[in-house]
């Protein structure tokens, strides 16, 4: 077929120009683009004059097949973060840093599923079949029935996937795979995208549920980002602090459930284990409360989950005060301190201020301020808050402290773990002996 028609793809960020140019006008990164060659212009399709169409046939809403049940693999962790279980012929990225664990948190997956009847294979394009063999050794996973390939061909992946029926494939990584029909490298956004699409058209077709793992580059994006995460129909992010030996699985996007579940699981000789009881591993336990912490009562997903926030405030050494924060958002740090200075006559201008989420857990619900807000003012005063008090509530700019989602399940699951107060919004409920503050300056009151 004639070259006639060239596009340039940035290899950063996905855009595709009809120009070359020394930096991509999309994303700003140089010496980005890559030529790639299509049989025809973009947009371009060939007439039809003569020919019939078929039209559109259209269809009801109401299905007369039954769907499919799920793959339930019993890493239930894993499962319930899918939105219980994998749906049958569809497409997952699995994205984290390098040495996270996705391989192991995926070998596991499908021995799991193996196990249980599902038919599985886990094709690696990283390692050889004699390493993964060792780690599923290791892991005592070695009895389960999972077909295993070192393979990085994506025409030879794809034919071998045509001539079995499989229930589950793993695909380690997508990074890795190249197809002789494009020139491009493995690991370019051009073979990423075209690896991607072919795999998620076979799960489609055949009714395969496929699991792509992607390796995730400095700046938090899955190499190839947007191409591939559009074209699956669920996004994970395998996360992890360094140090920690949590891990924590996240949905970024799924069509087949909510997105705001976790999965907790704990690094550990022998692969991962699953944490069914994430309060417990985020607190630290035994001790008298130091100044400066404040276990927040949150929500993951659907499970309630208690977290120590942790804050230090010091004179400051320099001229411009330090702001560090880890596991919270900085912007939100900012509120809170603008609130607590402004409406309840706390001075931090020159002082430094660190705030930390213990065991490396991010916290995203404005729920969290009123913790943040405790363990700065407890910090900042040298008052330790009780050992068994437990403290949430949304901060608004006038200083009112709000009510917030599924209070009562926050406060069950405190008494659950020995605590026997909070520091809340009026009215949150009666499990423990709350102490409702309706705003800030009160909250600060009680601590001081
Ligand atoms: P791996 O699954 O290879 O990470 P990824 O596929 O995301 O790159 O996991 C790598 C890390 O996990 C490595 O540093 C070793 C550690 N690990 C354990 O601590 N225990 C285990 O049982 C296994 C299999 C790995
Ligand atoms: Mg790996």
């Amino acid at each position: 077929m004639a070259r006639d028609g060239a596009v340039y793809v940035c290899q950063s960020c996905g855009a595709v120009q009809s120009k070359w140019a020394g930096q991509c006008p999309a994303c700003g990164a140089w010496n980005s683009l890559a030529e790639e060659v299509t049989s025809r212009p973009p947009g371009a399709l060939a007439p039809t004059r003569g020919s019939k169409t078929r039209g559109l046939a259209f269809e009801g809403l109401e299905s007369e097949t039954p769907e499919p049940p799920r793959i339930v693999t019993g890493v239930e962790e894993f499962d319930r973060v899918c939105g219980g279980g994998v749906v049958p012929g569809s497409a997952i990225l699995l994205g984290g840093d390098p040495g996270v664990g996705k391989s192991t948190l995926l070998l596991q997956v499908v021995a799991n599923a193996a196990a249980r009847g599902a038919s599985c294979a886990y094709i690696s394009g990283e390692e050889a079949v004699e390493q993964i063999r060792g780690r599923a050794a290791r892991m005592g996973l070695a009895q389960a029935p999972v077909k295993l390939a070192a393979e990085t061909a994506l025409r030879d992946i794809l034919d071998g996937l045509k001539k079995e029926k499989f229930d589950l494939v793993v695909i380690d990584s997508i990074q890795t795979l190249w197809s002789d029909v494009h020139e491009a490298g493995p690991g370019s956004v051009t073979q990423v995208r075209n690896c991607a699409a072919e795999l998620v058209r076979l799960a489609k077709k055949r009714g395969v549920a496929m699991i792509l793992v992607g390796h995730v580059t400095k700046d938090g994006q899955i190499a190839g980002p947007r191409v591939v995460e559009h074209m699956v129909d669920a996004v994970l992010a395998f996360e992890g602090e360094r140090g920690y030996p949590f891990r924590i699985l996240r949905g970024a996007k799924n069509r087949f459930g909510a997105t705001d579940e976790i999965g907790v699981f704990e690094m550990g000789d022998a692969g991962l284990s699953e944490v069914r009881n994430p309060s417990a591993l985020f607190l630290n336990d035994g001790g008298a409360r130091a100044a400066g912490a404040a276990v927040f009562a949150g929500i993951e997903g659907s499970r309630p989950v208690l977290v120590e926030f942790q804050a230090l405030v010091a004179p400051s050494a320099y001229g411009t005060p330090r702001r560090a924060v880890v596991g919270w958002d900085s912007g939100r740090l900012a509120m809170v301190l603008a609130v607590l200075e402004s409406r309840c006559g706390l001075a931090f201008g020159n002082r430094d201020i660190y705030l930390n989420v213990a065991g490396g857990l991010r916290i995203s619900e404005p729920a969290a301020d009123l913790a943040a807000a405790a363990a700065l003012v407890s910090s900042a005063l040298e008052e330790a808050l009780p050992q068994d008090c437990v403290v949430f509530g949304e901060v608004s700019l006038s200083g009112e402290v709000r009510s917030v989602g599924r209070a009562e399940s926050r406060l069950k699951e405190a008494a659950k773990l020995g605590f026997k107060q909070a520091l809340a919004p009026t009215g949150a409920g009666d499990a423990l002996k709350v102490t409702g503050v309706s705003r800030l300056a009160d909250a600060v009151r009680r601590i001081g």
